[in-house]
This record gives C-alpha cells, structure tokens and sequence, in this order.
C-alpha cells in the first residue's frame, strides 16, 4: 500500500492509473477506522480495479465548540488495517495540504443541508461538502463510497455531485451494526459501559418504528410520537431529534404512502449518536 500526502503526487497516481485504463475507488475517511469503514473498503474492491482510502479529519465540518481536537485518530492502527485489506493507497493530507494560505472557497448545498443535523450544525455540510468535492477532484475516482449511517451526508454529496456535474458514482453503503444492533461510528469511543448501554435505545427505537410501519400504522405522528416515548424511557438518551422525511429532499411527510427515512440524533453523555432507517409503506 502506498502513502500519499501531497496532493499533486495523489493527482499523478491517478492519472497514471486513468490512463491504464483502471477503475478507481474512493472511500472517503475521517479514520479511526472500525468494521464499518472496512466494510466500505470490501464494497469498493468489487467495484473497481484500484482502491484510494482518504483518511482527513476535515476541520471545516467541526464547529468552534464541537470535538474537532478530541476527534480519536490512531494513524498506525488505520494504516495497518488498511494494508490488510490491501487498500492501493492512503490518501492522508495535511489541513495545511487541503486549506492552505489564502484558502477561501466553500461549497453550500443549500435545502438539504438545512434540516435533521443542519439545525444544530449550521455549517457542517458546508464543511463536508467543500472536502468532499476537493477529494473527488484531487483523487479523480470512477466511484466513490460513503456509508448510509450519514444519511443527509450521503444525500448531500449525491446532490453536489450531480449539480456540479461530476462523472462519478455515488455509493450508499448499508450501516454496519453490532450484533446487539448500535450503528458502528468512531464515536462510539466516547460511551462508558453505562452509556454503551444506553445507545442501543436509538436501533430498538428504529425496530419499533419499522415494526409499526409493517403493521400498518401510516401516520407520521403517530411513529414518531412512538420513537420518541421509546428513547425518553431511557434516562441517559438526550433527544435532538426524530424526524420521518422525504428520502430524498429530507422534507418532513406526515403520512406513510411511499418509503420514508426515519433519522434520529441522540446524545449520550459526549457521544452524539446519529442513526436512520428506511420505513417502507
Ligand atoms: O463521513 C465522514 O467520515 C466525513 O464526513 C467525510 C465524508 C470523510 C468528509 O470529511
């Protein structure tokens, strides 16, 4: 596996690859890597000849007062890991690579970035959007991979791409869980035994709302309403927010008629937990 840190050299690898007529896939990171960015990393290898992994803790996506300095990062660790699933290349910039001197171009995807996580994180989309579309003209991938637990993320950077007009796939991957059901996320370092716990109330939420939707319930309200009598049983779960949406736009739909998105964040103690499912009529 190659490391690569300056950015013309990752341009010249891929032209290079391009020019062989090789497939690339990118898998975009913030590292502290777990089972769910290694499952993105096998999706990649079926999709093409070449995988990029970036590993970039974006500081542009964390607000003044959120966990930007504590953000977990074990290079070594994610290296070794990477190397095993014989990743081609580990993309990793420095911020002074990325948002060097004089830097001052953002990318805002206006109506989805404002709803579920964008209400207390005004400019945190603007952040991902902005490295997200920097990544994709710095690796020049055929395909790139992000997980589904993102969810307005992923939509996000699906409408970048088409409105930009990038010649490259998007791939939603499935949420990784662990077998007692919480979403794999490098934040889960953040729970205490207690709080581990007390996290699993966000999937056991999300299995109650598909469970309704299956036995035919169809009003929003009422799913909602029962998402959230079901964290608020648990005493450690502070609710931001439960919010059944349009899977595309991310508008709130008070009725069940055609597959809806239920997105939820949760905290718990310093974690802030996001999870989501599709609910189908
Ligand atoms: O999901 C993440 O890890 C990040 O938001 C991403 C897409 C790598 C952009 O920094």
């Amino acid at each position: 596996m190659q490391i690569i840190e300056r950015i013309h050299e990752m341009r010249s690898w891929s032209e290079t690859q391009r020019c062989q007529g090789r497939r690339l896939v990118l898998v975009p990171t913030m590292g502290f890597l777990h089972e769910g960015h290694l499952s993105l990393v096998c999706d990649a290898r079926k999709r093409g000849d070449q995988v990029v992994v970036s590993i970039f803790v974006n500081p542009a996506q964390f607000a003044p007062q959120e966990d930007f300095a504590a953000y977990p990062r074990d290079f070594e660790r994610d290296r070794q890991l990477l190397q095993k699933e014989r990743v081609d290349v580990l993309f990793h910039p420095s911020v002074d690579e990325i948002y060097p001197e004089g830097y001052q171009t953002q990318i805002k995807v206006e109506r989805l970035s404002v709803p579920l996580c964008g209400v207390v994180r005004p400019g945190h989309f603007r952040g991902v959007a902005t490295v997200v579309a920097k990544l994709l003209n710095i690796v020049r991938p055929h395909v790139a991979v992000f997980g589904r637990k993102d969810y307005q993320q992923l939509q996000v950077i699906r409408r970048l791409v088409a409105d930009l007009n990038y010649d490259i796939e998007i791939v939603g991957h499935p949420t990784v869980r662990e077998a007692d059901g919480l979403a794999l996320s490098s934040r889960n370092v953040y729970l205490n035994a207690e709080g581990r716990k007390a996290a699993l109330c966000l999937s056991r939420s999300l299995g109650l709302a598909e469970s309704l939707a299956r036995q035919g319930e169809k009003r929003g309200k009422a799913i909602v309403d029962a998402v959230q009598a079901e964290i608020g049983k648990e005493p450690l779960a502070k609710m931001e927010y439960v919010i059944l949406c349009d899977p595309e736009t991310l508008q709130e739909v008070d009725r069940i008629d055609q597959d809806a998105v239920l997105a939820l964040a949760v905290s718990i103690g310093k974690a802030r937990l996001i999870d989501n499912t599709v609910i189908k009529p």
